[in-house]
C-alpha cells in the first residue's frame, strides 16, 4: 500500500502528521499532488471540535498541486497539469447544480444545504501529499502560467467568498459599502466591493494591523468599532446609510450593526457562519416594510468561478500575496495551527508547503 503524509483529525484539540493511505483516481476523478495549501478559520473550528467532522478525516480545502492520476472520463487535461480546485467542489450534474446554486450541490442528485463543501468536511481534505478530486470534471482549473501558487491559493475559498459578498449584495457602480470585519474573508469583501465598483468602502475592525490591512485591501474609510458609534459614522459617511452591508464575522452585533448601517432598501449580504439563534429586531428593518434585502452566500466553487478569479489576479486587478503573511511545512502544521489560531505576529493567512 503507498502511503503519504496528511494532516489528521483526531479529535478535539487533536491533529496529527501521519502516514495514511494514498488516494487513487477512480472513473470521474483526479488525484493532484499538492504543492501549496493554507489553513482557514472553519478548520480552527474543526480542530476545537465546534464543526463536527468524523474522527480519521483529512482536513483542509484550499488545494493547489499537480495533476499526478486522472480517472476515467475526465478529458482535456494531461498528467503535471498545474490546477487550483476551489473549496466547494459542485458535482456539476444535479438539480442544485443545474439551476446555478452550485454550493447546496446534491452530488447527482437533487439539492443539499451546503453540500457543495466536501473537502475537509466530508471526504479527506488538502493538508496532505495528495488529494483525491471528486467530480474531475468540473473542478480543475488549470493555472496560467505566468501565475505562482502563492498569488491563486486564496483564490479556493476566502477571494472565492469575500469577492461574492460584494456580488451577492449586488454593489453597483458608485455605491457605498461597509464591511463589518476585516479578517481574511473581511478583506477580500472589501477588495470585491472595490472591483465591483463602490464609490466608498468603509472597513470596520478593531485590529490595528487588519484596520492597516483593510486600506491596501481598497477600503477608503476605516473604523474601529471600539472607538466610534459604527452606525452614526456609517449614516454620516454615507449621508443616510450604506447601500450594502457585508457582514463578515457571524454574530448577532455585527448582524445587527450591518443592519442598522442600511438604507431603506439595501442590501445586508452575510457571509459570516453563526451558532445558536439569530434575531431581527424590527426598529433595524422598518417592521419588515423597509424593502430591506438580506442574502446570505457560501463560497462559490468549481472550475469557471476559479477561472474567473485567477483572471483577475493574472490581469492585475487584484493582488491577494499580501494576505499570505507565513508560510509553513506540512510536517509543523500544528505550528501553523497554533500560530494561527493564537492570531499571533499579524499573521492573516498560513500557507503550508507539503
Ligand atoms: N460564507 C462562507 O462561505 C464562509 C467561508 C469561510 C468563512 N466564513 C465565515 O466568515 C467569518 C469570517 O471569517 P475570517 O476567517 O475572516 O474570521 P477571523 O476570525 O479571522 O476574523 C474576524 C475579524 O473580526 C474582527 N471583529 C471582532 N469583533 C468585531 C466587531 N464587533 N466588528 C468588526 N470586526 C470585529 C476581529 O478582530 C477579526 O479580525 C467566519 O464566521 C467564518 O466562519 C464563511
Ligand atoms: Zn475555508
Ligand atoms: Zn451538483
Amino acid at each position: 500500500m503507498a502511503t503519504m503524509r496528511a494532516a489528521v483529525f483526531h479529535g478535539p484539540n487533536d491533529l496529527r502528521v501521519e502516514q495514511v493511505e494514498r488516494p487513487h483516481a477512480g472513473p470521474g476523478e483526479a488525484v493532484v499532488r499538492i504543492t501549496l495549501t493554507t489553513i482557514c478559520g472553519t478548520d480552527l473550528h474543526i480542530l476545537r471540535g465546534e464543526y463536527p467532522v468524523r474522527r480519521g478525516l483529512v482536513v483542509g480545502h484550499e488545494p493547489v498541486g499537480v495533476i499526478e492520476e486522472l480517472g476515467a472520463g475526465v478529458t482535456g487535461y494531461a498528467l503535471g497539469d498545474r490546477v487550483l480546485i476551489g473549496a466547494i467542489t459542485p458535482c456539476g450534474q444535479c438539480r442544485a447544480c443545474l439551476s446555478g446554486a452550485l454550493s447546496q450541490c446534491g452530488h447527482g442528485d437533487g439539492w443539499e444545504a451546503i453540500g457543495g463543501w466536501r473537502f475537509g468536511n466530508t471526504i479527506n481534505g488538502a493538508q496532505a501529499e495528495y488529494l483525491l478530486v471528486p467530480a474531475a470534471q468540473a473542478n480543475l482549473a488549470k493555472i496560467p502560467p505566468s501565475l505562482s501558487d502563492e498569488q491563486v491559493v486564496l483564490c479556493a475559498d476566502i477571494a472565492s467568498t469575500g469577492f461574492s459578498g460584494a456580488e451577492s449584495g449586488g454593489v453597483r457602480v458608485g455605491d457605498a459599502v461597509v464591511v463589518l470585519a476585516q479578517g481574511p474573508i473581511g478583506l477580500c469583501a472589501t477588495a470585491g466591493a472595490r472591483l465591483m465598483g463602490a464609490s466608498l468602502v468603509i472597513g470596520v475592525e478593531s485590529d490595528d494591523r487588519r484596520l492597516a490591512m483593510s486600506r491596501r485591501m481598497g477600503a477608503d474609510v476605516t473604523l474601529d468599532h471600539r472607538a466610534v458609534d459604527v452606525v452614526a459614522e456609517v449614516k454620516r459617511l454615507t449621508g443616510g446609510g450604506a447601500d450594502v452591508a457585508i457582514e463578515a464575522l457571524g454574530t448577532q452585533q455585527t448582524f445587527e450593526t450591518a443592519l442598522r448601517c442600511l438604507r431603506p432598501a439595501g442590501t445586508l449580504s452575510s457571509l459570516g457562519v453563526y451558532s445558536g439563534k439569530l434575531e431581527v429586531p424590527y426598529d433595524a428593518f422598518a417592521a419588515g416594510l423597509g424593502d430591506h434585502r438580506i442574502v446570505t452566500t457560501l463560497c462559490p466553487g468549481g472550475k469557471e468561478r476559479m477561472r474567473r478569479l485567477m483572471a483577475l489576479v493574472e490581469h492585475g486587478r487584484v493582488d491577494l500575496t499580501p494576505l499570505v503573511t507565513h508560510t509553513v511545512s506540512l510536517d509543523r502544521i500544528t505550528d501553523g495551527y497554533a500560530l494561527f489560531g493564537e492570531r499571533r505576529d499579524g499573521v492573516l493567512k498560513v500557507a503550508v508547503k507539503p
